[in-house]
């Protein structure tokens, strides 16, 4: 049987609840727990001030132990930095070889804010997996390319989740811990930083999550 304390279980607050003071007990009834282990704001829609007021209040009442955003920048971030009162533990960015997101975590260092990057693989996007430095570190590690992508994550200090369906890649995505890329092997791989983004939000997106009601709310 698996303990509680052996895993760490996030969640998150989607914008139509942000509102309303009984999400988090709807969260923790829906998953059976007393607690989670992060709880995040899902977007930078509706009233997120709010929802990070909700998420707050869970976090005094023992109710989650860390606190997280997703995808805020510029204005909204500020806006949420200035209102939070507890600044949030983990935020979640669209984060891989070909964009690290340096200017947001270079604003959030103050706080010890972490990176938890989604999107790591790019989706599964071949082009990135396929990159020819990725290739040349695969057969030296004798590791897969994701192998290498996801062992870049863990030295940039990024927290990292990687989707899978298949439980060969599930296995491999865990076994990068007995390899360790050289500085020269990591400055290279930074050379692909900034070129390419694969979701840029825009209001329309985010106006949109703040009136999509979850079928779970009816
Ligand atoms: N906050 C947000 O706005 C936001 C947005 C998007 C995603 N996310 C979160 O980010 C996480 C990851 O997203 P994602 O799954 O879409 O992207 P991803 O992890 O970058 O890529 C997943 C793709 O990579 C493939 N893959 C995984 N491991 C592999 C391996 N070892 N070798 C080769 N291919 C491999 C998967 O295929 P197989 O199934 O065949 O392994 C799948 O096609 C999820 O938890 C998602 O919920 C958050």
């Amino acid at each position: 049987m698996v303990k509680r304390e052996d895993i760490f279980v996030s969640t998150k607050i989607w914008p139509t609840l942000y509102e309303n003071e009984t999400a988090v007990d709807m969260t923790l009834k829906r998953l059976g727990l007393c607690y989670v282990d992060l709880l995040f704001i899902h977007q930078p829609a509706g009233n997120f001030t709010a929802g990070y007021k909700l998420i707050e209040k869970a976090y005094r009442d023992g109710k989650t132990r860390s606190l997280g955003i997703s995808n805020m920048h510029d204005e909204k971030l500020e806006k949420l930095l200035a209102a939070a009162e507890i600044k949030p533990h983990v935020i979640q960015l669209e984060t891989h070889p070909y964009c690290t997101e340096q200017e947001i975590m270079g604003r959030l260092a103050e706080y010890g804010t972490k990176l938890m990057g989604w999107y790591p693989l790019g989706h599964g996007d071949s082009g990135l997996i396929k990159e020819e430095v990725f290739s040349r570190l695969a057969d030296k590690y004798h590791k897969s390319n994701a192998q290498i992508v996801l062992r870049w994550h863990t030295q940039m200090g990024f927290m990292t989740i990687p989707g899978s369906k298949n439980p060969d890649h599930i296995r491999d995505n865990i076994n990068i811990f007995d390899f360790t890329l050289t500085d020269e092997e990591m400055a290279e791989i930074a050379k692909l930083d900034g070129t390419k983004k694969y979701y840029t939000a825009d209001n329309a997106a985010e106006e949109k999550y703040a009136a999509m009601h979850l079928p779970f709310e009816a």
